[in-house]
């Protein structure tokens, strides 16, 4: 969470680095900050709460054309969103200006030493105490390089850090400590610039290298240099990144969010590119393992966060249902500090989008510790959870922007089910004629979730009709049960109203007694062999004077009478249901979300990655 960026070079800095803000806003948008920086300008620093348009204001016309700076779009940890607490920080005599992203576990403590001796704090942050410590170390006379390894050897956590001394013009230094928060840096023309990840760069450059946990980087207009946290020189590759710009644009779409909506049926047809029915056959990219590695396997634990633990849940059922290994999945967060039971024929499947959430990245690194095999299912080229894990089977969604996920979730169902398929077949364990069935109708989920979006406009009615209900729950049994869970959570998060997502059989044991009719139920009822179960729910919910929002099979008519709207989803193999099943789901959350107001591409209190604890 929070974005950094920074520019040395010869054109004008601030309206790159504001620019670069812009495509890091989706990580934090709470306050921003710059810091601009040469040998004519000295030190221009502005900060402003609220999202980057009001920074943009108040710098207006009065930005000096300076060579280099630094910038910050925050999403608060320690202290509330305001001007104080926004970065960049600055040291009491304003030599030395910091952006970070992260935490400084042992900010207390570093603080008090500077408290005992009389120092004023201007914000509540764990970053102020940065710049005094580099500050501190540059008044000892050391260099801006081996003071800011020597606040990082003093400074705990996890973070990534860019800082500046106002005496050294055009010079930006920068830290990568543990895995929170990645620093790309981008080779260009006589110029240099750094940023949280890739997407800010692209319109400079493509050439880039990543600071990996420990190491620092020196950075000048013309001069680039990496160091370890013992000060040894690092030889880093830089490698020509592919980047979609245009994805990153909302062409006709009124936000991000519903663009990527439109985007599936394209997602799903490139996520189907190893997919070939004669002889049936499924090719994953990225999985490294051996044909004798895979028939080893004995378990398969699949970890993500939210959206991406969703589909983790559809995953295990096609991992259990097509290669016939236990499976199981966990929550990123849960599973780093449960002790989990590992083993190197226990294969971990990581799903991140950003590559970056802190608990998958420790997730992940626990599992590396146990000797597991390891593949991860990852939108962002070079980001951390890539360089973790043995292999990676990337989304390759283009670029995802809204903070609500969408596409990379339909991408993670269909790559986990093309993975489940490669798995059965190595192990034997798939009959060849349900691997070509699964093939064929793995083919044809592109034209339905066409077929789905068609549906927006009697979802736009419905979100009409129940937008200004407060509460809501999600009820879905088998493949549908993690649809509940997602729809709940989309809901939550873009419309702001209270949804809870549960499996349908857990309904009678608590859930019930909150339902009566201001509390509608969003059913996830398709033609499965748990059909009749969820019609019985529907009834119960109708006999206590809920209302019943159904998405129901093509066809379907049990429903027409008992539910207050039923959907008809277009038909699809019951296997790959969720893969349609989740577009309503999107849809739905969107259109309550803009009838009611909402700020549906950047809700309030979130980010896209989620880098702190
Ligand atoms: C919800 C959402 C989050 C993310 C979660 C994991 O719409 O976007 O729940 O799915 O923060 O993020 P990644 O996939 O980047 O690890």
């Amino acid at each position: 969470m929070c974005g950094i960026v920074g520019y040395t070079g010869t054109r004008p800095a601030g309206p790159i680095v504001l620019e670069g803000l812009r495509r890091l806003e989706y990580r934090g948008y709470d306050s921003a900050g710059i810091a601009l920086f040469d040998r004519d300008h000295g030190l221009f620093v502005a900060r402003a709460t609220g999202k980057l348009d009001r920074l943009i204001q108040r710098v207006e016309g009065t930005l000096p054309p300076a060579v280099a700076g630094i910038g910050h779009t925050r999403w608060a940890t320690h202290g509330e969103p305001s001007d104080q607490n926004a970065h960049p920080h600055l040291d009491p005599s304003g030599r030395v200006a910091v952006v970070h992203n992260g935490i400084i576990e042992n900010y207390h403590a570093l603080r008090a030493r500077f408290l005992e001796r009389g120092a004023v704090f201007l914000s509540e942050t764990d970053t102020e105490v940065l710049a005094f410590l580099l500050a501190e170390r540059l008044e000892r006379g050391e260099d801006l390089l081996d003071a800011l390894r020597g606040v990082a050897g003093e400074a705990q956590g996890a973070y990534a850090l860019l800082a500046v001394d106002a005496e050294e013009p055009g010079r930006i230094v920068a830290a990568r400590v543990g895995n929170a928060g990645g620093i790309v840096i981008g080779l260009g023309d006589g110029e240099h610039l750094l940023a949280s990840d890739l997407g800010a760069l692209i319109p400079h450059t493509r050439r880039v290298t990543f600071l990996e946990p420990g190491e620092f980087a020196d950075v000048r207009a013309d001069g680039l240099a990496f160091v370890d946290a013992d000060g040894r020189t690092i030889e880093k590759t830089v490698a020509v990144q592919p980047y979609d710009v245009v994805a990153a644009a909302k062409g006709r779409f009124r936000h991000f969010m519903l663009k990527e909506i439109h985007e599936q049926p394209e997602t799903v047809q490139y996520a189907l590119h190893g997919y070939s029915p004669d002889p049936p056959r499924v090719v994953m990219d990225g999985l490294p393992f051996s044909d004798a590695e895979i028939r080893a396997l004995t378990r398969v634990v699949l970890i993500g966060m939210g959206t991406s633990m969703h589909a983790a849940m559809v995953g295990r059922h096609y991992i259990e249902r097509f290669a016939r290994i236990p499976a199981e999945v966990d929550n990123s967060a849960e599973f780093r500090y449960r002790g989990p039971v590992l083993d190197e024929h226990t294969l971990v499947i990581s799903i991140s989008q950003s590559g970056e959430t802190v608990d998958t990245l420790a997730g992940m690194e626990e599992a590396r510790r146990a000797g597991c095999p390891q593949v991860t299912i990852c939108n962002t080229p070079g980001a951390q959870a890539t360089r973790i894990a043995h292999g990676t089977v990337y989304m390759r969604t283009g670029p995802e922007i809204a903070v609500a996920s969408t596409k990379t979730m339909v991408a993670s169902m269909l790559l986990l089910h093309g993975i489940a398929l490669h798995l059965g077949r190595v192990r034997g364990t798939l009959d060849p004629s349900l691997a070509r069935q699964q093939i064929e109708a793995a083919l044809h989920v592109p034209a339905a979730v066409g077929a789905a979006l068609e549906l927006e406009p009697r979802l736009a009615e419905i979100a009409d009709r129940y937008s200004r209900y407060e509460d809501f729950l999600f009820l879905g049994r088998g493949l549908g049960y993690p649809l509940a869970l997602e729809g709940a959570l989309k809901l939550k998060e873009v419309s702001y109203i209270h949804a809870e997502g549960y499996a349908a059989g857990e309904m009678k044991h608590g859930p019930i007694a909150l339902i009566d009719e201001r509390m509608p139920t969003v059913a996830i009822a398709p033609h499965d062999e748990v059909f009749d179960k969820m019609l019985s729910n529907i009834e119960q919910v109708r006999a206590r004077h809920g209302s019943v929002i159904a998405f129901v099979s093509h066809g379907e008519r049990a429903v027409d009478g008992l539910a207050n709207e039923v959907v008809e989803l277009p038909a699809v193999d019951p296997a790959l249901f969720p893969l349609v099943g989740v577009v309503p789901m999107q849809l739905l959350a969107y259109h309550i979300a803009v009838q009611r107001g909402a700020d549906v591409d950047q809700p309030r209190n979130l980010a896209k990655t989620v880098t702190v604890e």
